[in-house]
């Protein structure tokens, strides 16, 4: 497949750094150094699912294709208000397409996940035409009582228009079960016949152990990729990483032993917006003009699970 267009919506509400500090104790001074982040979007009064619709139309504009030529919706999610129906039904709504539509949750990673499903429909001759949208609210999952956790993340969706053409190259999914490093565990409806105690536990992180692995599965993801299509990281023009903290970006930029001006970075606006990160970077790379067509792009990303992944395609 291809990409023919992209689009983002994110939220209108900005925290910067300090004002995080007027209820926790943190500061700038922890926060910037550590992780590159100056402020986030969080959602206030809007909803994730009209950022996500916004985000699918843009993308549609940009594509120039009418939703009524979908085949196929994807939505990564990790959290939304609606348990059922899927995101992607209501998206799939909201824009007035009529295609077939899933959700996925593959945390972080969900943009990777879903290009290799939208690319393996495609293979299989099930699909032309697949709309891809990430929306997420991790500042839904996190206790704003907790400082290692809040401070790290944003909200936000992007989205992705892909259709034939042989511009994805190659795809490389990694899990590896890790269930005590990131999680976020929720109870649910009670029954008559539930007699364990249950408890809800906002999100929870063993930072340095997500960013040791963050490190090796991405660069490793990138590498194993690489060579399975004949390639070294000198071919590639854009390293698209998920956007959580800019000193893991620059370690696997040191791992693959590439220059700077390769990744470029939007962590410092948006903070860890999930699967959102790498298709609003994307956007965002693609308005500013700073992908020419014919560039090689390696998106790589990693999260909860732990799960990660890659995508090398021409641009
Ligand atoms: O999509 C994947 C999602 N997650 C990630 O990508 C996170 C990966 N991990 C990281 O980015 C880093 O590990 C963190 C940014 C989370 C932490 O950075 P670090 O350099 O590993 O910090 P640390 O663990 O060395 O420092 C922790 C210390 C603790 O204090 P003590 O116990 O050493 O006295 C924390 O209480 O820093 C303290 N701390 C803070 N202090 C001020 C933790 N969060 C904060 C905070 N403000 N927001």
């Amino acid at each position: 497949m291809k990409i023919i267009g992209t689009g983002s919506v994110i939220p209108k509400k900005v925290v910067t750094n300090d004002m995080l500090s007027e209820f926790l104790d943190t500061s700038d001074a922890w926060i910037y150094p550590r992780t590159g982040i100056k402020c986030r979007h969080v959602i206030s009064d809007e909803k994730l699912e009209d950022l996500a619709i916004e985000a699918a139309k843009k993308a549609l504009d940009d594509a120039g294709m009418k939703a009524g030529e979908l085949d196929f919706i994807i939505c990564s999610n990790v959290v939304n208000e609606y348990v059922t129906p899927s995101l992607s039904c209501i998206i799939q709504g909201g824009i007035g397409a009529t295609c077939p539509c899933i959700d996925i949750n593959c945390a972080c990673a969900g943009f990777i996940y879903a290009l290799d499903m939208a690319e393996s429909y495609s293979k299989a001759g099930k699909v032309k035409n697949v709309l891809i949208v990430c929306a997420e609210e991790p500042t839904r999952m996190t206790s704003w009582k907790d400082r290692n956790v809040c401070v790290l993340f944003g909200d936000g969706a992007g989205a992705a228009v892909l259709t034939e053409g042989d511009n994805i190259k190659g795809t490389r999914l990694s899990a590896a079960s890790a269930t005590d490093k990131l999680y976020q565990i929720r109870t649910l409806e009670p029954t008559p016949y539930i007699t364990k105690e249950e408890t809800s536990i906002p999100m929870q992180m063993k930072g340095q152990d997500v960013f040791k692995f963050a490190v090796k599965a991405s660069s490793g993801d990138i590498r194993h990729l690489l060579e399975e299509l004949g390639m070294t990281p000198d071919d590639v023009d854009k390293f698209l990483l998920h956007q959580a903290n800019i000193r893991i970006i620059n370690a696997i930029r040191d791992q693959l032993g590439q220059p700077e001006e390769k990744f470029p970075h939007n962590v410092e606006n948006h903070g860890n917006s999930s699967s959102a990160s790498c298709p609003i970077l994307l956007d965002e790379c693609n308005k500013k003009g700073l992908l020419k067509k014919g560039d090689i792009l390696a998106l790589s990303a990693f999260g909860a699970g732990f799960i990660s992944g890659a995508a090398v395609l021409e641009w």
